[in-house]
């Protein structure tokens, strides 16, 4: 049975990042900060920082000798790097490596020819290559949209202004997993070497649509008016693959990519089947997914 003790995180920095690494600490891994700068400030005594070139393999294999499993939660800008991460890990005898993709539907073959996506496509497709022709075991890991993400989204529910655009119909189901949720369920994969190896591995600590996000709005506060409007989610889609096809870059253009696929059904961002119970993830209470509406609505 593999054993997982020390554990390597690149883009600990970033917005998921820090999430990962207090979880991994948490559960007491051995745990090493890759970075590209030598900030080592802020992750405390116990977290190895070692600065690396990110463009070097050889820079990378060094770092990770002596390391049993790598997560990587690197950015958007550095995510088809991660092959070189890859071959780094493979090279230095690491046992697991969990890429960054932490999504909703990225798996599904319907996106693997949209811009982002194919993205995770290639990385994802390479590692599970390299897993077969070496020691290196893979684990996918699908959380949903994270629930703060979420909730953060005027797309699906906009709290500031009481608008709700329904898309198609405002009844997608989507699985959704908070960040301290998701970061624990990684910590659990580490302790299950084996009955997560190789395989996509879905967390969903609860699965909403936009009417259910509208229903416990107005429970909480019933004084509030919403304005409702409909919308399709291939509209969405199109929007952003049409401003990314013309030049456009922006935020705004893949967000729309995304809510579009997420919020499309054909997509199967609800995990009704999942790895909950393995990894000790307790379903959302109501009473608190009241609270987070509460707060978002103050
Ligand atoms: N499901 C969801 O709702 C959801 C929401 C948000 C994000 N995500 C996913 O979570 C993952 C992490 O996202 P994030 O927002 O945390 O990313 P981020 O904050 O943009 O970046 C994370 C870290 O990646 C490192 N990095 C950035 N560019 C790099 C490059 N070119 N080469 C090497 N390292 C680089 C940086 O660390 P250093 O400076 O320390 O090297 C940075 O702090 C992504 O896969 C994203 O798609 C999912």
């Amino acid at each position: 049975m593999a054993v997982i003790k020390n554990v390597t995180i690149a883009g600990a920095s970033g917005n998921i990042g820090p999430h990962v690494l207090k979880a991994l600490l948490e559960v007491n891994f051995n745990v090493t900060v890759l970075t590209r700068s030598q900030a080592s400030d802020g992750y405390g005594a116990r977290v190895k920082v070692v600065e690396v070139d990110f463009n070097s393999v050889s820079s990378l294999t060094a770092a990770l000798k002596n390391q049993d499993a790598v997560i990587s939660t690197i950015g958007k800008s550095g995510l088809e790097k991660q092959t070189l991460l890859i071959d780094a890990a493979a090279a230095a005898g690491v046992y697991r490596f969990i890429p960054s993709e932490f999504g909703s539907c990225t798996t599904s073959p319907k996106v693997a020819d949209l811009p982002f996506y194919s993205t995770l496509a290639t990385v994802r497709n390479y590692l599970i290559q390299k897993a077969a022709a070496s020691a290196l075991t893979y684990s996918i890991i699908a959380p949903g949209c994270f629930t703060e993400y979420l909730l953060a989204f005027p797309a699906a529910i906009n709290f500031k202004n009481h608008s709700v655009a329904f898309i198609d119909g405002g009844n997608t189901r989507v699985s959704v997993t908070s960040l301290a949720t998701f970061a624990r369920a990684v910590a659990a994969v580490f302790h299950h070497p084996d009955k997560t190896k190789n395989r996509v591995v879905y967390v969903s600590e609860a699965i909403l649509d936009q009417k259910q996000l509208l229903d416990v709005a107005k429970k909480v506060k019933p004084e509030i008016q919403w304005t409702t409007s409909d919308i399709k989610s291939a509209d969405i889609l199109k929007a952003g693959l049409d401003a990314i096809a013309s030049g456009g870059d922006s935020l705004q253009a893949y967000g729309n990519v995304l809510v579009g696929t997420v919020f499309g059904e054909e997509y199967g961002s609800a995990y009704d089947d999942n790895d909950n119970s393995l990894l000790g993830v307790e379903p959302l209470t109501e009473e608190r997914l009241k609270a987070l509406v509460a707060d978002r609505l103050d």
